[in-house]
């Protein structure tokens, strides 16, 4: 046995992983289970059985385990694997940590994620490629939530390869009684998952028994060791009989005499001549050349980055996906996919979120939850918004259609990330089922008369004046005291107020998270449509979210959205309290009041920013009319 085991960058992992495939067949897999069910021993058992460690990492480990070890005078190989990630911690941030072992039979790549956030992390980092799931279970407690959980979700990512690994099977004694229950529970409750192999294997990873060797105290068992198994257990490789998909990452034009596409195939091959599709637009070439780290080369595969050259000069940028014309993806801007969400703070439908599918990224909403899943019983559940942790099937909308294949026929261009837009942290995680169809049949109707032309008759500059602050800040009085002015001046407006628009459009309604992003997207729309219609829209909505607000922005023209923070603090607001609000929700009468329990995000830029304490309303309106006049939108 030989090899190195080593730490390396999700990119690194692929650059080996495509090196390494010419050499031997190896196996990608993932470990998972609850914190204690012993994933770090038995990866570390993994590397010390087939003598992996450095040397010098094993003599501080056998210093370390006399120092802090839990398990007497044996060598903890816990603190083998929680010393390497300590290291991983205080390098640059990596999602996944690859380790590499081999036998002589074949190479090994365990995706190696921290606690109990691993399943969610390996799949937004491309561990959705592994072959096969190592899912622990702790002998003694059984299945837990958590396992049903990674089998469920291992099934969903589409990993046909289970071993259940029964360990600290020395803390039952080695009973079968035990080992057989829990496969048996195990095998029932996987019925529906459609594996093509399951296997149980009864073991002590702290004391190696059926780890790499098959142990003499379980004579009852009559199975193979892991490592056996990892060695024997065949894989097919899915991703280079799938149709040739390219994800183009960058375009590579150093002069004018050179333009390639540069990128890592996603799945199946190409060779120089054969004929592309640009997704989307459905332009054709054919590729001149294949450029691979060592040069020019006739063919390529999945796994392999390469710069391609065509043969005509078509539009092609970041992001485009180039596919084979025989079978090409799907293109759409609705779809419906598995959603998993990663974050502290819920998903609410209606937000716009980064959707970043192969190598292209837009913003994106999800525009309805269709059902939660309950992962112990896989129910269907209603639900308005999703936890961490939790699984739903949703429909979503992009700005802008995307190129894709369901999850089913092709992982690599079936996942996509969402991505916070104020934080930019990935906080959830996609399997596309199916593209929607309704909107490809939904074509934007062209008219005669644009907005540029009901402007003009107006006389006037469309806007949007969004005022934002909490309840009893002012937003309405200075709103109306501005309208009025605009109108004496013979300018055509309107005004959208929360508390009216409440009464109609908005009546279905309330005052939670994700109720107040559906309030502010049907708002903002509205808004849109009057500045089309060539009004000045006076928006008045305590409008509480960063995200929504800049949604809205978004939606209207350059220079057109202007934010006014109305910032009264909320000590003076109480004191207002024209429609006896606080009172009533400091009484706990009212729930999810702004400010008192449910947030305020104020504005960080806002193009005007309105302090009213104790100044006269028609002088705070005066500064707004005057900003307007400074920009040239009135005379
Ligand atoms: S928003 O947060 O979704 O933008 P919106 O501006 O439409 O709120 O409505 C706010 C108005 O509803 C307040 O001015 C107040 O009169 C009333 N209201 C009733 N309950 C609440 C609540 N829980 N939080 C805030 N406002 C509430």
């Amino acid at each position: 046995m030989s090899g190195t085991e080593r730490i390396l960058s999700a990119e690194e992992a692929v650059t080996d992983y495509v090196l390494a495939q010419e050499a031997k067949d190896q196996l990608r897999f993932l470990t998972c289970g609850s914190v204690d069910d012993g994933k770090s021993t038995l990866i570390g058992r993994l590397l010390y059985d087939t003598k992996l460690i450095f040397e010098d990492q094993l003599a501080t480990l056998e210093k370390d385990s006399r120092k802090h070890g839990t398990v007497g005078d044996e060598i903890d190989l816990a603190l083998l694997v929680d010393g390497l990630e300590a290291e991983r911690e205080q390098g640059i941030t990596i999602d996944v940590a690859y380790r590499f072992f081999a036998t002589d039979k074949r190479k090994f790549i365990v995706a190696d994620t921290p606690g109990h956030e691993q399943y969610t992390r390996n799949m937004a980092t491309g561990a959705s490629t592994a072959d096969l799931a190592v899912l622990l279970v702790d002998a003694r407690q059984g299945l837990m939530v958590q396992t049903r959980r990674h089998a469920f979700i291992a099934s969903l990512l589409g990993i046909r390869h289970v071993v259940l690994a029964v360990n600290k099977i020395d803390l039952v004694d080695y009973a079968k009684d035990r080992f057989d229950d829990i496969r048996t529970e195990f095998e029932q409750f996987a019925n529906g998952f459609d594996f093509e192999s399951l296997v149980a294997i009864p073991m002590s990873a702290r004391f190696g028994d059926n780890v790499t060797v098959k142990s003499d105290r379980m004579p009852w068992y009559d199975g193979p060791a892991l490592l056996e198994h990892l060695e024997a257990v065949e894989v097919g490789e899915h991703e280079l009989d799938a149709p040739f998909r390219f994800p183009v990452q960058w375009v590579n034009r150093p002069n004018l005499d050179f333009r390639g596409y540069s990128g890592t195939i996603a799945s199946g091959r190409v060779s120089v001549g054969d004929e592309l599709v640009v997704a989307g637009p459905a332009k054709t070439s054919r590729v001149a050349r294949i450029i691979a780290p060592e040069g020019n080369v006739s063919e390529a595969r999945a796994g392999e980055a390469v710069t391609l050259t065509l043969a005509d000069e078509i539009d092609i940028s970041r992001g485009d996906l180039l596919a084979s014309p025989a079978d090409r993806p799907d293109v759409a801007d609705q779809m419906a996919a598995h959603v998993i969400w990663m974050a502290d703070e819920p998903m609410l439908p209606g937000r716009s979120y980064l959707l970043k599918i192969g190598a292209k990224t837009v913003t994106a909403t999800v525009t309805e939850i269709k059902h939660k899943i309950n992962v112990n019983t896989f129910e269907h559940m209603a639900g308005k918004t999703l936890d961490l942790n939790e699984i739903a099937f949703c429909n979503l909308a992009t700005a802008a259609p995307v190129a894709f294949d369901p999850y089913e026929v092709n992982k690599a261009t079936g996942s996509f990330i969402l991505i916070d837009r104020l934080t930019n942290a990935t906080v959830g995680a996609g399997l596309v089922w199916f593209a929607l169809r309704r909107a490809t049949n939904i074509h934007w109707q062209a008219l005669d008369i644009d907005r540029q032309a009901r402007a003009d008759k107006l006389g006037q500059t469309p806007a949007v004046l969004w005022f934002t602050g909490l309840s009893g800040s002012g937003k309405s009085t200075i709103a109306s005291i501005v309208e009025k002015k605009l109108h004496l001046e013979g300018r055509h407006t309107y005004t959208l107020d929360g508390d009216n628009v409440r009464h109609g459009l908005n009546k279905d309604l309330g005052f939670t998270d994700a109720d107040r992003v559906e309030n502010i997207r049907r708002v903002g729309e509205v808004a849109r449509l009057m500045t089309d219609a060539g009004l000045i829209t006076l928006v008045s909505f305590i409008s509480p979210f960063r995200s929504e607000r800049q949604m809205a922005r978004e939606l209207m023209g350059d220079g057109e959205f202007i934010e006014i923070f109305v910032d009264t603090p909320i000590e003076e607001c109480k004191t207002r309290d024209p429609k006896g609000l606080y009172a009533k929700a400091e009484r706990g009468e009212i729930k999810n009041f702004t400010g008192i329990d449910s947030p305020y995000e104020a504005p960080e830029y806002p193009e005007i920013h309105l302090n009213n304490v104790g100044r006269d309303p028609e002088d705070v309106a005066d500064e707004v009319i005057g900003y307007l006049k400074d920009k040239g939108m009135i005379g």
